[in-house]
């Protein structure tokens, strides 16, 4: 049986959600600092949801730093009712490249309760086949979020600036030609 295993919890967040226009709760930034400073060092990886005022967590590394991590996180105030959904050994952790990844695919998931008859984010309630699809949705938003500030992956932050940063360039040469075509072309005509 392998050392790697994967665990997912549901909880309930202590603090008020704040009127921040949608945008991410500073405390779920601040949890997510946390893990991205603590994990990669203990070879944890995983990703976090946190919706109607829920967290579903899904973790995944070695067993013993894995157990360390949940001992601490059931101390931890911010959430209460820690409540473990699946724990299992696996080959490989798939969130290889995610020291936590934020998941803010409210859509996505809105679309996958509708599927499954659910009109809110209640990960108590969850049948095996909506863990399993809901652990799928995170896994799938790997790379769709790289690109979302508060989802930098695990290997650099400096890494997705530069991938930021270029994918922004990415239209610059191709625009300013097509500007230079059009004013010799008007040029030309004139
Ligand atoms: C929902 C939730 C998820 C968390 N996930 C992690 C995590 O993945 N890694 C981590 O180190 N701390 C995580 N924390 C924070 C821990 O409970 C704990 O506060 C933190 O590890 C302490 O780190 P520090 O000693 O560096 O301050 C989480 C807390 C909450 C409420």
């Amino acid at each position: 049986m392998s050392d790697i295993h994967q665990l997912v919890y549901a909880s309930r967040a202590t603090f008020q959600p704040t009127d921040n226009g949608g945008g991410v709760e500073p405390e779920v930034a601040r949890i997510l600092m946390q893990s991205r400073r603590n994990n990669p060092r203990r070879q944890l990886v995983g990703a976090l949801y946190y919706g109607d005022g829920c967290f579903f967590q899904c973790l995944e590394g070695p067993r013993d730093a894995l157990d360390e991590l949940f001992g601490r996180l059931q101390e931890d105030s911010r959430h209460r009712d820690v409540m473990v959904l699946r724990r299992q050994s696996i080959d490989a952790p798939s969130f290889a490249d995610w020291s936590m990844k934020y998941v803010p695919a409210a859509g996505d998931v809105q679309t996958l309760l509708a599927i499954h008859g659910k009109d809110r984010f209640d990960p108590y309630a969850f049948d095996d086949a909506l863990l399993e699809a809901m652990v799928g949705l995170l896994q799938r938003r790997s790379d769709a979020d790289s690109l979302n500030p508060v989802s930098v992956p695990a290997r650099s932050a400096s890494a997705a600036a530069r991938t930021t940063a270029s994918g922004g360039g990415r239209w610059l040469l191709p625009a300013m030609l097509a500007i230079v075509a059009v004013a010799a072309a008007l040029w030309w005509l004139r």
